[in-house]
């Protein structure tokens, strides 16, 4: 019997973890009150960069003596930014459960060269927090973008640890609580959760990262996009604005406009109500189906923005050329792109269901999934 397509497609097929889907309704007109063309410097680009950490503070509930930062080269520029800057002062703790993680790692003991545990689990599980040793220096992905595990909360996390925390958070922000009296070091981008453009990270630092910044300098040298302070004191202008070099103001207006449909949603709350509803539209089909699993094996550590699925039915061969087919046909179909599972993940599909994406469009895309998955395991035969 020939398989049938759904009648319904996505009216937005973009699915994609990063850059994700832009808000409902975007248009390039929205940008038209981004001051091209003028300084950065000037009272208007400062004013606009301002406005994109208060309203940054605003909405996400950053204490009043957080410092947040807009720095260069996106999250990987945060995290690198924080890590270079503050470690080595004591031990550190690194952990990781999936590439992102493993790329953290990867720069502390074989780059910095940093005396570290390396605590890991694999792909659909995390790691125990329960076992750290929170008076060293703990590295962490808040949300394990590519294989769909996040830390369920930082209740492990103790208040009165000697060490920092250093989180990035940026699958995460925007789309999940964070409890920010336990992280000393919190980083993002703005293109996942908002919808925003790629080159710009988000630098949150604890009044305790700040007293490290000021009593500690690193035995290695710090290129200038990353060096954080001056004659041992904190450089105040990078937090209100004074970015280090040259921030796009489109991408800052982008930022903006995307700030002002967060709060018009109901902030933070509507935010997170978005992406859980979203998760659980795909939560809810995998579990009434017995030939497709979310990759995250304890549900309360299942992630709500970047929701991995693998297939478990038996009749399928060769798994990752199967999940590439499922993947491709999606995407000729138009229903679904970039939904393929990262690189170095085990075989399967994300689906990002960060707060930008309307839940209609994962309803429709689900039965296309279905379809794609029977057509896929009729054309092995
Ligand atoms: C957990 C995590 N960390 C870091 C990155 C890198 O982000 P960026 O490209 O914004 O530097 C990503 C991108 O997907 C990510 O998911």
């Amino acid at each position: 019997m020939a398989i049938q397509a759904p009648a319904a497609r996505p009216a937005n097929p973009r699915f994609s973890s990063g850059p994700c889907t832009k808000i409902p309704g975007f248009s390039l007109d929205m940008l038209s009150d981004a001051p091209l063309g003028r300084s950065h410097r000037a009272v208007i680009g400062k004013a606009k960069l301002k406005e994109a950490i208060e309203t940054t503070r605003e909405i996400l509930g950053i204490p009043a003596d957080y410092r947040i930062g807009i720095v260069p080269a996106s999250d990987t520029g945060a995290v690198e930014m924080a890590m270079w800057s503050l470690l080595g002062e004591r031990k550190a703790t690194m952990c990781a459960w999936e590439s992102f993680g493993a790329g953290w790692v990867t720069d502390v003991v074989k780059q910095l060269k940093i005396d570290a545990e390396t605590k890991t689990a694999d792909y659909g599980d995390i790691v125990d927090f329960g076992t750290l040793d929170f008076n060293t220096d703990v590295v962490f992905t808040w949300n394990g973008t590519t294989s769909g595990v996040r830390l369920p909360n930082g209740d492990a996390i103790p208040a009165n640890r000697e060490g920092l925390t250093i989180c990035d958070a940026t699958s995460a922000a925007f789309a999940m609580d964070l409890p920010w009296d336990k992280l000393d070091v919190t980083t993002f981008s703005w293109q996942k959760v908002l919808g925003g453009e790629g080159g710009h990270g988000v630098l949150v630092l604890s009044p305790r990262a700040v007293a490290r910044l000021e009593s500690y300098a690193p035995a290695w040298p710090l290129p200038k996009i990353f060096r954080m302070t001056k004659g041992g004191k904190l450089i105040e202008g990078i937090f209100v604005g004074e970015t280090i070099n040259t921030p796009s103001m489109l991408c800052v207006e982008d930022y903006l406009v995307s700030l002002k449909w967060a709060k018009s949603i109901g902030g933070l709350e509507g935010l997170v109500d978005r992406a859980t509803a979203n998760a659980k539209t795909v939560w809810d089909f995998c579990d009434a189906r017995d030939w497709i699993a979310n990759l995250a094996n304890d549900p309360a550590t299942a992630s709500t923005t970047s929701v991995c699925v693998k297939f478990t039915d038996d009749r399928i061969k060769d798994g990752a050329a199967f999940a590439k087919a499922v993947a491709k046909r999606l995407e000729k179909e138009g229903v679904g792109l970039d939904l393929g599972a990262y690189r170095d993940a085990p075989a399967g599909l994300r689906i990002w269901c960060g707060s930008t994406v309307e839940q209609a469009d994962i309803a429709a895309l689900l039965p296309w999934v279905e379809y794609a998955f029977e057509a896929e395991i009729a054309a092995q035969a």
